[in-house]
Parts: C-alpha cells; sequence; structure tokens
C-alpha cells in the first residue's frame, strides 16, 4: 500500500501557484481575487470556506469573504452575484453550497458569469469540459486529477467505478476518467442509489473513485487487490477526543481496505486538501486570462 499523500502534493503546488501569484502582481499589479459568498451558518460550510480564504492568502491571493443570513432573498443573493459579475477586480466567485431551501442552487449557478466560475459548476464550464475544451474544471475532481497526474497513477484502459453522481463530485469526475486525456483514458461506471449489483461492480474496479458521503461505506470485501482507492468522503462526527470538537470519517474502511490497495488516499489528508489546490489553480487561471479573454 502506498500512501496518495494530499498534504504533500498540496503543498507542493501551493508553492508553484504562490510563485505564479507573485508574477501575476508583478505584471499587472493586482493580486488574484477571489470572492466567497456564505449564507447561513452551516457548520460544514463554515469551516470550508475559512480554509479557501486561508489558503488565498497563504499563496498571495487577494479573497473576499461576503456572509448573509440564512433569511437572505433570493433575489437579493442574485443581484450581489450580478454585482460580482461586473467588478473587473475580481478573477473568481464561489457561492458556498448547500443554499437554504428556499433559494434555488440552479438559478443562482447560472448567474454566476462563467468566465469567473472557478467551481466549475456552470453548465457552459461542465459543456466544455465534456467537449475536452479549456474550462474550469470543479475543484475537487480537478485536484484528484492533479494527485493522479503527480503519483504518475496509469488510468488509460483502466475501470474506473465512481461511487455517487453529485454535480460537484461523482457526475463531473465520471466525465474527467472518461475524456481522452492523461490521466483518463478510463472505462468507467458512474454508479448510485438505484445501481444494482454495486458491490460486485466496485470489485472489478481497477480505481474506485468513493463520493457517495457515508461513512466507511467501501469495506475491504468490496476492493480488488492492487486497486487504486480515492476517498471523497468527509463524514463529520461530533468527537471529545479531538481540539475541533469533530472527528472526519471518509467514505472507505481504510484500515482494512488499506492493505488491499496499491494506492489509497487517507481522510482527512487527502482529496479535501486537493479541492483547495483545484479552487486555486482555476482562480490563478482566470486571473492570467488563460481560459477565457
Ligand atoms: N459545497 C461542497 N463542495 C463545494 C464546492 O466545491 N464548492 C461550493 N461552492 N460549494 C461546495
Amino acid at each position: 500500500m502506498n500512501l496518495l499523500d494530499g498534504k504533500y502534493v498540496s503543498e507542493k503546488l501551493k508553492q508553484e501557484i504562490a510563485a505564479e501569484a507573485a508574477e501575476v502582481l508583478e505584471t499587472t499589479g493586482r493580486k488574484p481575487h477571489l470572492v466567497a459568498i456564505l449564507v447561513g451558518n452551516d457548520g460544514g460550510s463554515e469551516t470550508y470556506v475559512a480554509s479557501k480564504m486561508k489558503n488565498c492568502e497563504k499563496v498571495g491571493f487577494k479573497s473576499t469573504l461576503i456572509r448573509y443570513d440564512e433569511s437572505v432573498s433570493e433575489a437579493e443573493l442574485l443581484a450581489k452575484v450580478e454585482e460580482i459579475n461586473q467588478d473587473a477586480e475580481v478573477d473568481g466567485l464561489i457561492v458556498q453550497l448547500p443554499l437554504p431551501k428556499h433559494i434555488d442552487p440552479e438559478k443562482v449557478t447560472e448567474k454566476i458569469e462563467y468566465r469567473k466560475d472557478v467551481d466549475g459548476f456552470h453548465p457552459i464550464n461542465l459543456g466544455r469540459m465534456m467537449r475536452n475544451l479549456p474550462c474550469f474544471i470543479p475543484a475537487t475532481p480537478y485536484g484528484i486529477m492533479l494527485m493522479l497526474e503527480e503519483y504518475k497513477i496509469e488510468t488509460s484502459g483502466k475501470h474506473c467505478v465512481v461511487i455517487g453522481r453529485s454535480n460537484i463530485v461523482g457526475s463531473p469526475m465520471s466525465i474527467l476518467m472518461a475524456r481522452n486525456a492523461t490521466p483518463g483514458n478510463c472505462t468507467v461506471t458512474l454508479t448510485h442509489s438505484r445501481t444494482q449489483n454495486l458491490e460486485k461492480l466496485v470489485r472489478s474496479a481497477d480505481i474506485i473513485v468513493a463520493a457517495i458521503g457515508k461513512k466507511n461505506f467501501v469495506t475491504a470485501d468490496m476492493v480488488k487487490d492492487g486497486a487504486v482507492v480515492i476517498d471523497v468522503g468527509i463524514n463529520r462526527e461530533v468527537s471529545e477526543t479531538t481540539k475541533s470538537g469533530y472527528k472526519l470519517y471518509g467514505d472507505v474502511d481504510f484500515e482494512n481496505v488499506a492493505p488491499k490497495s496499491s494506492w489509497i488516499t487517507p481522510v482527512p489528508g487527502g482529496v479535501g486538501l486537493m479541492t483547495i489546490i483545484g479552487l486555486l489553480k482555476n482562480t490563478l487561471a482566470s486571473a492570467k486570462k488563460e481560459i477565457y479573454q
């Protein structure tokens, strides 16, 4: 078993991003600038957004957090998105999900200017991704691809089984792994709650991407010897033994699956750290106008 070490890769890539951000500042007189909108006080979202902002500062980006009370109207939120769309000083805009029930996430996602959509959730970016055109790639799948690239994991011709079909992880991941690219060129099976024989399918996988949001869902008996195991789960449970008061669990039973795997991501210290890298790289690419003019 070898560890796909998110801490090591993310620190390495952050150094590269910081060097490029310094160049942007030198040539344009401006730091790359990410704006995040956070609605309400969801514990997980608070943590993720704080980490995004902190990491922006670490690599020399400007970051702005705009907070709204849970009760903000959809119209007010959409108006703010429009205002930021028009602001030439902003390179990237994200609206943290989930949103309160009275706000339609599809409306918000489509309202974000696709040239600033560093989450890569806008239909234009997703459509361009499908067609293998330059675009912003959703941060978590992007981070996973960077990790596979860093460790030179062979993906071509392999059977990749993705567990979970969310818009944020599972669906885009399945497209990226099937694309004619490196990493990529997999035969992909996208599994979900209605999948029959899910365990049998997972057992046939050379590469498993677990993104279902259920603690220890993938057990050792579901994993073929030598499989590559990517654990996207961030399941938070209250704990009295940690400083934060929470403990994180992946979707994979790490202790028992790790000995069977060739490569595996830990939780924490794996995919979560790489998600931030995906976001930073998209924001940098936006500031450098590498994808859209
Ligand atoms: N909620 C969970 N993951 C994400 C993400 O990558 N971006 C946003 N905006 N919200 C999320």
